[in-house]
């Protein structure tokens, strides 16, 4: 990461995380692990994640794992409880999620259509030992999202580029003050998502910036105050 980035991460942490933890009434910090580290459940994610990058399925478009490192790093820096991902594919960013939801003691929900690619994921988070912190829902995105009601600490937008709206318009009623809405692809994608855009850039309870803008970009907003 170069150091502009590094600061606008540490600037959208800092806001991320007093905003969850306020909204969680803890005032003192987790306690410091004694175990060593990385421990045999991090070895095996990581593991399963390289081998996800030489694998049969290699092809599948995925984060790359610099971008999957940073979603790691948002969701473990603002103690996220409640993650959302629209576009599981092969279970790649979420397992990048898995491994910071393993300290935070959350989960993730995660949301794909293609019932092949369902199957590919559901093997690699078995492999990867992290079922008990994911559950995978089969089906259109626009329609299944409803069945959430849970507060939400991080939505990832990884999905058909130009749903990112409606994705936004029926998740942000739920995404904490202080939570984040991660978006993929905002440079590569930019001009399927216009709307997407503008929505998270003009909106005053919202503040964006953009990651890895020299790659496919990551769009981070930050809701800070609830929108009546
Ligand atoms: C770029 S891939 C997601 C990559 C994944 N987030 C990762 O980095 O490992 C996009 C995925 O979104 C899925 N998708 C597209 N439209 C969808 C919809 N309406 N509902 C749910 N999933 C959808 C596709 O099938 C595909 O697997």
């Amino acid at each position: 990461m170069s150091g502009k980035t590094m600061w606008a991460v540490a600037a959208v942490v800092a806001l991320a995380g007093v905003g969850i933890l306020a909204a969680r009434k803890i005032g003192s910090a987790p306690e410091q692990s004694r175990k060593p580290w990385p421990d045999v459940e991090e070895k095996r994610i990581m593991s399963v994640l390289d081998q996800m990058l030489s694998g049969p399925h290699s092809d599948i478009l995925s984060v790359p794992p610099d971008d999957g490192k940073v979603l790691r790093l948002l969701a473990e820096a603002t103690g996220a409880r409640n993650i959302v991902e629209i576009g599981t594919s092969n279970g790649y960013a979420a397992l990048w999620f898995c491994a910071a939801l393993r300290t935070t003691g959350g989960k993730l929900t995660t949301f794909e259509i293609d019932p092949e690619r369902v199957l590919l994921a559901l093997e690699n988070f078995e492999r990867a030992g992290v079922t008990r912190l994911v559950k995978v829902v089969q089906g259109d995105a626009h329609k299944t999202v409803a069945n959430l009601k849970e507060p939400i600490d991080i939505v990832f937008l990884d999905a058909d580029k130009g749903g990112n709206l409606d994705y936004l318009n029926k998740l942000l009623p739920l995404v904490r003050e202080g939570g984040l809405i991660l978006a993929h692809d905002t440079t590569d994608s930019a001009s399927r998502m216009q709307d997407y855009l503008k929505a998270v850039t003009t909106n005053p309870a919202l503040e964006t910036i953009f990651l890895h803008e020299q790659g496919p970009g990551i769009g981070v907003t930050l809701k800070k105050h609830q929108i009546k």
